[in-house]
């Protein structure tokens, strides 16, 4: 069993970081909220805590973590190289959804970076986070808290039903603001997107210019990140996505995802609809949740209607081609 705490009480904060702290310390693991979904952490620099994330997840040892930190100035312990670019992003973006990708330092055990010379690294919004990564004062790898391919959670009850008995301890502080994973940015070299995120491509240009975008869906020979697998944060139900106007046939036990003013205001018995907004981050906030929610309910099928192309919607599309991948 693993135990649960909610944090959503100002009495239960403090003993509840407190004992996830003392968990992390002696090697356990612990789900935590971010901004983004939650995340499984364990204590960066110990490899043995770190092979029992691989383990409860189910993870392929190819697939590196990200490591989390309170401060900039553990991010110097960390990495071997700290460009202006780097500067000018954490500057700007720290604490929140952005993970930058940069030379290791030796110290790192090598199941962080899955054996690679890069480690990714970020400064989380989340108060829990914070609170958690400053009382143990341990960088914290902490990859999403779900099962290796399935859908990110959201939510404490998201992570319980993927990972229940294979961790120590889930700390519960309600549903994730952002409910889409961070934008992972490699700055190794030129800037170069590894996966879209919470923030978008244009929001990031604007402060260090130009970034690489060629993400491919294709297979490929050596992956630079493996968030570019092709399936990935998949629900167990089959999932196909629609283009905005394109006709579908429902057939009962579907379960769709609309887009506003895609014409599926009429739809037969036995589907059920959940009307997706349009704004670009209440979509991302309600994302995962509603793939979840409707995942739960034995279906046949998933249909979403893709939101249009377009910068704000690179992190969703993203995710939905790949949910789709089969
Ligand atoms: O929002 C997030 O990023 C959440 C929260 C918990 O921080 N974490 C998360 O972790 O989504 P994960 O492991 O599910 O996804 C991390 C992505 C993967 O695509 C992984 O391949 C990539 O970052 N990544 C991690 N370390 C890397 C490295 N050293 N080089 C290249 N890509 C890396
Ligand atoms: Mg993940």
């Amino acid at each position: 069993m693993s135990l649960i705490l909610d944090l959503r009480s100002p009495e239960a904060l403090r003993p509840g970081i407190a004992r996830a702290a003392a968990i992390l310390r002696q090697g356990g693991l612990v789900a935590f909220p971010t901004e983004t979904v939650y995340g499984l952490a364990a204590h960066a620099l110990n490899a043995e805590a770190v092979r029992r994330i691989y383990q409860a997840k189910g993870r392929p040892a190819t697939n590196p973590v990200i490591v989390h930190v309170a401060e900039r100035d553990q991010v110097r312990e960390l990495v071997t190289d700290w460009p202006a670019s780097a500067e000018r992003l954490a500057k700007q973006f720290w604490p929140g959804p952005l993970t930058l990708v940069l030379p290791r330092q030796s110290t790192i055990p090598d199941l962080v970076t899955a054996g690679g010379p890069l480690v990714a690294v970020r400064i989380p919004a989340h108060p829990v986070a914070l609170a958690l990564l400053r009382e143990t004062n341990l960088p914290l790898a902490g990859p999403s808290a779900n099962r290796s391919n399935r859908l990110s959670p959201t939510t404490a009850e998201h992570v319980r039903r993927d990972l229940e008995g294979r961790i120590d301890l889930i700390l519960d502080a309600g549903p994730t603001p952002g409910g889409l994973e961070s934008t992972v940015l490699d700055l190794s070299g030129p800037p170069r997107l590894l996966r879209p995120g919470l923030l978008s491509v244009a929001t990031l240009e604007a402060v260090i210019g130009p970034i690489a975008c060629e993400v491919t869906l294709e297979p490929m020979q050596a992956m630079p990140s493996p968030g570019m697998l092709r399936q990935h944060y998949a629900p167990r139900t089959p999932l196909e996505v629609v283009a905005h106007g394109e006709a579908v046939e429902l057939t009962p036990s579907t379960g769709l995802l609309t887009f506003p003013g895609d014409r599926m205001e009429e739809v037969p018995e036995g589907v059920i609809v959940r009307r997706m907004p349009e704004d670009p981050a209440e979509y991302a906030q309600r994302f995962y949740a509603t793939l979840h929610e409707l995942d739960d309910q034995g279906l046949t099928r998933l249909v979403v209607v893709m939101p249009p192309e377009g910068e704000e919607w690179r992190a969703v599309r993203d995710r939905l081609r790949r949910a789709a991948a089969r």
